[in-house]
């Protein structure tokens, strides 16, 4: 017999059988459920979606209380140890570990896609010198979709892959454009006999030099930090991409809407918010009453909580291992001692231990990326390009699911009543 919650409606003695499968009740099922005589059938109320699944997905798996990620089955653990960016993008996207063939075949293709039209080149021109690069990035995927109208067959699974070529190609070349725009520097062609972040560097930091070297310590810091931030299921900016690509749009124009819910401060600006945070505290001996200021909710301690993780984030311990071998290469980020303290200071502390905040991938990344020479308003840019791997596998498989539909969720009306229109002459006030 299957799974099945009763639930009894006080106020007439009603019994409904609603089934339980894979942990969930449908929401749906609960329409039968009448609030009162006019109801129209009982909903669920979830701001912020703090209860609710909204898909089924074969990609990301955590559970937050145990500290646990996993992409397509596989520890992010492993992954940050043995496996290289590309490589978790193509296990994320197409859900196996490439043979050695077709891994030669993905590195190749997207190194064949990682050119920009002339055109994108002129169009980033037009911004502001000092405009945020995340805008640019944001507007500049925005302005792929007319540069490839072929994206519009979103069913045609030839089409979706060569958007997905694309996109994980360019991301990071409009985000080295982005970034050499916004410091008056000339823009650096990719260099295909680099690797993927290599190339990367490259098109950020090239100077006169013939031939660009990326410090090899340096370079596999940045790809590890790529597969951290490659995907983690159904959060805001994800979220944003499933909702705006099931309206049948092009993934071009989805993409959009994910990279803008990924600027704000609460989800990929956070590692800025966190180095300025850091900055505004100034020394170590300031960091008890900074911690004071939190403690009476004056502000939030960036770098800290996870609407997920009630316990370390799996990928800040990676992570704090990379700073040491950064700051090996780089030389200590002066910040480092007031984050160190920060950190102790929280971790024993009740305010924080009782509402189980730990630090995240945000706490440590903004110190390693400011090292490695990156200016803070590159910091979302930089989660953008390895997730631009989770949004495309999400897309597609929201895309090809067949319980999905137009993302539409219901409403609690809290308005008036209905009214008369009231003539402007006869309006109080
Ligand atoms: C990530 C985040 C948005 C998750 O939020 P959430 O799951 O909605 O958690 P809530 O806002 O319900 O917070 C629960 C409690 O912890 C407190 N809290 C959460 N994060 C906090 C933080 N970083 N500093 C201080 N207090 C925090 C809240 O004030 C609340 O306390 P209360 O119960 O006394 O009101 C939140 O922890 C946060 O703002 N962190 C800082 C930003 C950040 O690092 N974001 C990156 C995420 S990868």
């Amino acid at each position: 017999m299957a799974d099945t919650l009763t639930i009894t409606d006080n106020r007439t003695g009603t019994q409904y059988e609603v089934s339980i499968a894979a942990g969930a009740i449908r929401a749906t099922d609960l329409k039968q459920i009448k609030a009162g005589p006019d109801d129209k059938g009982l909903v669920t109320y979830d701001p912020a979606f703090l209860n609710t699944a909204a898909c089924r997905s074969r990609i990301t798996y955590i559970d937050g209380d145990a500290g646990i990620l996993r992409y397509r089955g596989y520890p992010i653990e492993q992954l940050a140890e043995d496996s290289d960016f590309l490589e978790t993008a193509y296990l994320i996207l197409f859900g196996e570990l490439p043979t050695q063939t077709a891994q030669e075949d993905w590195v190749r293709q997207v190194t064949l896609h990682t050119m920009l039209h002339e055109n994108i080149k002129r169009f980033m021109e037009g911004f502001l010198y000092d405009a945020h690069p995340m805008g640019i990035f944001l507007s500049t995927v925005g302005a792929l979709s007319t540069f490839y109208p072929d994206a519009k067959n979103i069913f045609d699974a030839d089409s979706r892959r060569t958007q997905t070529l694309r996109l994980i190609a360019k991301v990071p070349s409009i985000a080295a454009y982005a970034y050499r725009h916004s410091i008056g520097r000339p823009y650096v062609y990719p260099d295909n006999d680099l690797s993927f972040t290599g190339n990367f560097l490259n098109m950020l930091f090239k100077m006169t030099e013939l031939k660009y070297q990326p410090h090899p310590v340096l370079e596999r810091a940045l790809d590890v930090l790529f597969i951290l931030h490659a995907d983690h299921e159904q959060n805001c900016s994800t979220s944003a991409m499933r909702v705006i690509g099931s309206s049948h749009g092009d993934p071009y124009s989805a993409l959009t809407g994910a990279a803008a819910a990924l600027y704000g401060p609460l989800h990929g600006g956070a590692n800025e918010a966190v180095l300025r945070m850091l900055q505004e505290i100034g020394s170590v001996g300031q960091v008890p009453s900074f911690m004071t200021k939190i403690k009476k909710g004056e502000g939030r301690l960036m770098g800290f909580g996870h609407r997920v993780y009630k316990s370390y984030d799996p990928r800040a311990k990676i992570i704090k291992q990379i700073a040491d071998l950064v700051f090996s290469v780089t030389g200590k980020n002066p910040l480092l001692e007031i984050a160190l303290e920060l950190e102790r200071i929280a971790l024993e502390d009740d305010y924080f231990v009782s509402r189980r905040l730990y630090p995240n991938v945000d706490f440590y990344s903004g110190l390693i990326y400011q090292a490695m020479g990156f200016p803070l308003d590159m910091f979302p840019v930089l989660f953008a390009i390895p997730r631009t791997a989770g949004w495309i596998a999400q897309w597609e498989e929201m895309l090809l699911d067949s319980e999905q539909k137009i993302s539409r969720p219901r409403q609690i009306y809290d308005g008036e009543a209905a009214r008369d229109y009231v003539p402007m002459s006869k309006r109080q006030g």
